[in-house]
């Protein structure tokens, strides 16, 4: 009985971790990572340059699950390139949440 209760509070706690999305060290480097090799291409400020521009307004409509397939896979035949050696799906689904609402944008 007491086994079994440990059992499913760590269950619960793991749940609890994934919706939370990535811890706050790896949301730093995260941040870090979007404006430093994102921004080489998407412009430091993500108005675009060699990327086009990832601003809320230039995302709106798009199904979040082909913005993290396009983060994780990257578009064949473009300069977008795969980064999930470097991304996990939890990383680029908050990754995603944070350029539509905006709070990527410096
Ligand atoms: C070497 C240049 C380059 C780098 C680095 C790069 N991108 Fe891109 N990205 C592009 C290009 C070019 C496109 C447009 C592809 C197309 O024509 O569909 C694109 C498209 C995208 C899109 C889809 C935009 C849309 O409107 O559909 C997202 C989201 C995106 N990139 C996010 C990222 C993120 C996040 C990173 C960093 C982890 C990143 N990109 C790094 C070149 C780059």
């Amino acid at each position: 009985m007491h086994r079994w209760a440990s059992t499913s509070l760590i269950s619960l706690l793991a749940a609890a971790a994934l919706a939370a999305g990535p811890d706050a060290h790896r949301q730093a480097e995260l941040r870090h990572l979007l404006e430093q090799d994102c921004g080489s291409c998407h412009g430091l400020t993500l108005r675009g340059g060699l990327g086009p521009a990832l601003l809320p307004e230039n995302l709106a409509g798009k199904p979040d699950a082909f913005l993290v397939q396009t983060i994780l896979d990257g578009r064949p035949g473009t300069a977008m390139p795969p980064w999930r050696p470097l991304i996990s799906e939890t990383d680029a689904g908050w990754l995603v949440q944070r350029l539509l609402n905006g709070e990527a944008v410096r």
